[in-house]
């Protein structure tokens, strides 16, 4: 969704900015702009690519070293010229740039409108520069403190910052509900929506907490305080990021770059949490919590997307291994459905970008009845993990492409460890399948790497497929939910039609759309329901369906049936997830490249989806 990035410092803000923005394009987007101060306020804005907006402003005035950028994902008003940030106020003298909604910004509006203000956007940002504006003339005050008496009649979510004209040596940030992180240099701070834009200039950050405004002037230490005026001490905190982990090190695509980094990302997530010798599979965020985890009558996971697939398998796992019972919820249904919920509910909230505005409600929801909640999330410091009660970080390491593939896997795992370990501490796994689960996770990093071998026959599979309109995944068992994963992936970086389905409800509906235009995607790996699996193959083949499967090594059976397999290594049946999403996160990619789409940054979408 929408990324901001401002400096304030010595340097030439543009160049830095620019950067910023291209950093930030991960997040999904449809226009940029960017203002810089240098004695008189310049802004310059438009539709598109970052691209774009440095062939726009080209020609142009881009001097100064006080400056900020945005992307913009449309929300209020279309993807436009106009509508892109920064906005400014009436008299042009304040400028602002916002990520998230101002839910009263209609009345807001109409009261400025009463008092003279024109608008020239149909945002909702645009108010707020307005009104700051309106305030500042009004109490004759400085801009920060106009800043805050604006957000105190401000209802909904913002992390804004916002410059003017006549106070050339200072940036004001602030938030609520979005991300805001400010980074501290050497006579310099910058101010993100994340730390991907800063990490190259400086690892000392501070991440701002709801209704905290961060006043930074030139020549001062960064004051923090909130909307109601009292003074905060900023913590620093070092950036763990590298910026190897942001460049594509190589490959044609961030998301190519994050599928072969799996066998690396899943290790990253075990390290220092698993060792067979001392039956540890423990997961250190939870120590003080394992008790109430093993008493709860229920977990519910909440996520969205690729995330809710993890949590399927988490259901598989933990209900198979620890046999307390699980419920897998969107959070966006969850949030609106008057859900029962009791202090004897365990919630595991799960998010790789730590900021979904679904998850974090079905969060405070739970909250507020008295659920012990957890989170697994990705991004450090993100809004999520500062929510829950206790929690586990994946440790994949950014995560670029839009669409989720290394985070998958990194939630898996979490999620494996975490049953594996109820399990053994319940009584309900013996301590030879608690080593032997142990063992057969340490080998997965190593499997994953063969199972990335198959990349070239499945990149020919893609070039057979690639003009299909339509395609089935189907598996049954910990399958299921890959196949869900594998259908969401092609769909999402293709905009191909894709279904996920239970390999045997497909009798149930979806078999009337076999013929023999219809690629058919089987996830048969051996154990679980392989026979019933073997059957469901026999009725697509009957009809003449197009079978690309999934198969462990050695199988001869589905080969004998299918028009292609892709196998993978062996493993345990709870683990196989871990190796069978593979091939389709690579299936689905080859297809999308095929196809001429834009792969790390899909139409439509965005990484971290802050709106409802
Ligand atoms: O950051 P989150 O894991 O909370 O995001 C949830 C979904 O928006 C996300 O998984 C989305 O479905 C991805 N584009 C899937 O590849």
């Amino acid at each position: 969704m929408c990324g901001i990035v401002a400096y304030i410092g010595k340097k030439e803000a543009y160049p830095i900015l620019i950067k910023g923005l291209h950093r930030l394009e991960y997040r999904g987007y449809d226009s940029a702009g960017i203002a810089l101060i240098n004695g008189k306020l310049n802004v310059y804005k438009c539709k598109g690519k970052v691209a774009d907006l440095e062939n726009f402003a080209k020609d142009k005035d881009k001097s100064g070293t006080l400056g900020m950028g945005h992307t913009r994902w449309a929300t209020h008003g279309a993807p436009n010229d106009a509508n892109a940030h920064p906005h400014v106020s009436q008299d042009g003298k304040i400028t602002i740039i916002h990520n998230g909604i101002i839910e009263n910004y209609h009345p807001l509006k109409e009261g400025l409108k009463s008092r003279g203000h024109v608008f020239t956007s149909d945002t909702d940002t645009e108010v707020l520069a307005h009104l700051i504006e309106d305030i500042q003339k009004n109490e004759n005050c400085d801009l920060a403190e106009a800043v805050r008496i604006a957000l105190n009649e401000v209802i909904g979510a913002y992390a804004i910052v916002v410059i003017s004209q006549e106070e050339p040596n200072q940036l004001i940030g602030a938030k609520k509900g979005s991300p805001m992180v400010v980074g501290v240099g050497d006579d310099e701070f910058f101010i993100a929506s994340d730390a991907t834009p800063i990490v190259e200039h400086t690892k000392n950050v501070v991440y701002l907490e709801d209704e905290e405004i961060a006043i930074i002037r030139r020549g001062e230490e960064l004051k923090i305080k909130t909307i109601k005026n009292k003074n905060k001490t900023p913590y620093v905190q070092e950036l763990e990021m590298q910026l190897e982990a942001l460049e594509k090190g190589g490959y044609e695509h961030f998301m190519l770059k994050e599928i072969y980094e799996q066998p690396r990302s899943i290790k990253d997530t075990m390290r220092g949490r698993l060792d067979e010798e001392k039956l540890k599979a423990g997961l250190g965020g939870l120590r003080n919590y394992q008790q109430r985890m093993l008493n709860a009558d229920r977990f519910i996971i909440v996520a969205c997307g690729t995330s809710w697939h993890a949590g399927l398998v988490g259901e598989y796992l933990i209900e198979d291994l620890a046999r307390i019972p699980v419920e897998v919820e969107y959070a966006s249904e969850f949030r609106y459905r008057n859900p029962i919920i009791t202090e004897k509910d365990v919630v595991i909230a799960i998010s790789q970008s730590g900021e979904t505005a679904d998850t974090l409600a079905a969060i405070e929801l739970a909250k507020s009845k008295g659920a012990l909640i957890i989170g697994i999330c990705n991004v450090v410091g993100s809004t999520i993990p500062r929510t829950t009660h206790a929690g586990s970080y994946t440790h994949a390491g950014p995560e670029i492409g839009v669409a989720s593939t290394k985070a998958f896997t990194s939630q898996v795992t979490v999620l494996t460890m975490m049953a594996i370990s109820l399990g053994y501490n319940k009584g309900t796994i013996t301590e030879a399948r608690y080593r032997q689960l142990v063992n057969e996770l340490e080998a997965i990093p190593s499997k994953v790497e063969m199972a990335l071998k198959a990349n070239d026959q499945i990149k020919y599979i893609a070039s057979l497929f690639k003009d299909a309109r339509n395609f089935l995944y189907l598996g049954r068992g910990y399958n299921f939910p890959v196949a869900l994963e594998g259908a969401l992936k092609l769909k999402e970086i293709s905009y191909i039609h894709a279904e996920g389905y239970p390999a045997a409800e497909m009798k149930h509906g979806p078999i009337a759309l076999i013929d023999e235009e219809m690629p058919v995607v089987f996830i048969a790996t051996k154990k679980g329901a392989y026979e019933k699996v073997v059957s469901n193959i026999q009725e697509v083949k009957a009809r003449k369906g197009k079978i690309i499967a999934i198969v462990t090594e050695g199988d001869t059976t589905v080969k004998s049936m299918a028009d292609f397999v892709i196998e993978i290594p062996d493993t345990e049946e709870e683990l196989v997830p871990l190796l069978s999403a593979i091939p389709l996160q690579l299936l689905s990619y080859h297809i999308a490249v095929m196809r001429g789409c834009n792969v790390d940054q899909p139409r439509n979408l965005a990484k971290a989806v802050t709106v409802e």
